[in-house]
């Protein structure tokens, strides 16, 4: 089974958004393995940073001037971050779980639940994003809604990258450094 291409790109394969794509502060390293525990503990953070900053919007405790402010930076950081994602599934979806499911047809049911994962967590992001853009008195009041999905998206990215590590390093861990390397020439095309 060939996986759905960067299920969670808009039609015609763009950014949701209208800017160009941003690059991930990609790692040096030339191993695969370390490569893509750096980039999952990048988004990891980026969503801990998002996190932090509704809190502060829903905590009641900013003036009006500063509460803005925030709104600001947690709507620059949600689009940075589905760039971000965009880009990262997209890589796992054209070159590794391709990969993998050629070298261990066994583990096509992990990698379509991993792939649908990350439709329903681009989905999710594209949500917070629109409620954003939102009057302030709307925010306001859906102000519990927004805390609630954007924990659910923490955990629903830990947990992704949890299983993913995992299935990752059980099949990287056995190939050859020399395939290594190409995969990861590979997928630093994209
Ligand atoms: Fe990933
Ligand atoms: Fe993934």
């Amino acid at each position: 089974m060939r996986v759905a291409v960067a299920s969670c790109a808009a039609p015609g394969g763009q950014s949701a958004f209208s800017t160009p794509p941003s690059f991930m502060a990609e790692s040096n390293s030339s191993d695969l393995i370390e490569v893509v525990h750096h980039e999952h503990d990048h988004l990891l953070k980026l969503f801990e940073d998002i996190g932090d900053t509704f809190e502060k919007i829903s905590s009641g405790e900013l003036d009006k001037a500063r509460r803005e402010e925030v709104l600001e930076t947690a709507s620059d950081d949600l689009k940075l971050a589905l760039e971000e994602m965009l880009h990262h599934f997209n890589q796992e979806e054209e070159v590794f779980f391709v990969e993998i499911e050629k070298r261990r047809p066994d583990l096509a049911d992990d990698i379509a639940s991993l792939a649908s994962a990350h439709e329903l967590m681009c989905d999710r992001t594209r949500w917070l994003h629109r409620q954003l853009n939102q009057s302030r008195d709307t925010i306001a009041d859906r102000s519990d809604e927004i805390q609630k999905v954007v924990k659910q998206m923490r955990n629903l990215l830990g947990q992704h990258t949890t299983n993913e590590n995992r299935l990752f390093d059980s099949v990287l861990e056995n190939m050859p450094p020399e395939e290594r390397e190409l995969l990861l020439a590979e997928m630093r095309r994209i």
